[in-house]
């Protein structure tokens, strides 16, 4: 009963707040990104981990241009410019419909990309996208087709809610830790 009560309060909260700023105009803000897919990516760019998901049956490959990998330093935030794309990969599927494991237990990726998914650091990106409302002022967010084409009526601001949890690491889940080992002491 409780959580049902917290959840109708949240739900509430926000309704609020999109009227109380303009409904019209904070979607238009929210469903907009400033990034375009980097030309050549695939072979230009650092291809620097891989992440197994392993419910939703997906691989996903990070990649970071390399003059942001060349000036980062670990334990500080990413420098301007630094432009992370992360591509879905469906799995191999074995006649069932499960996902077929290589000798080291990891999922196999096929060619084939579900999505496209970006942030890239500039100033006040984030902020813009968000309409100020986010701690994460300068990553902004895009997500598009294998084709590079952004994808319509993707809430942005959900992006900036949940990497607000990594704000110490520069709102970055896996960058930071990469930088950390490969550049660390
Ligand atoms: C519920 C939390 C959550 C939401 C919502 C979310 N992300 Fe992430 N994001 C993650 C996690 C966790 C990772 C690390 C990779 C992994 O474990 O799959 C990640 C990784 C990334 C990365 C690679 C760089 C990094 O931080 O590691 C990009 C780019 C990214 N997300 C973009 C987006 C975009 C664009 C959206 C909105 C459409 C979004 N994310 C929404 C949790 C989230």
């Amino acid at each position: 009963m409780m959580k049902l009560f917290g959840t109708a309060l949240v739900t509430t909260g926000l309704f609020f707040t999109l009227t109380a700023t303009g409904l019209v105009a904070e979607q238009q803000a929210k469903t907009a990104t400033q990034i375009t897919v980097p030309e050549n990516y695939q072979n230009r760019f650092v291809r620097y981990s891989t992440v197994d998901q392993i419910g939703p049956k997906k691989v996903r490959f990070l990649y970071v241009n390399p003059e942001a990998l060349r000036d980062a330093k670990p334990g500080q935030p990413a420098p301007y410019g630094t432009t992370i794309v992360m591509e879905d990969h469906r799995v191999e599927l074995d006649g069932e419909g499960n996902p077929v494991l290589d000798s080291h237990g990891r999922l196999i990726p096929t060619d084939e990309i579900i999505a496209i998914i970006m942030q890239q650091k500039e100033k006040g990106w984030g902020a813009d996208q968000a309409d100020g409302d986010t701690l994460n002022v300068d990553w902004g967010y895009g997500i598009f087709t294998a084709e590079g084409i952004a994808r319509a009526g993707i809430k942005y601001q959900s992006c900036h809610a949940c990497h607000n949890r990594v704000a110490p690491q520069d709102y970055n889940f896996s960058f930071a830790s990469f930088l950390e080992r490969f550049k660390g002491e």
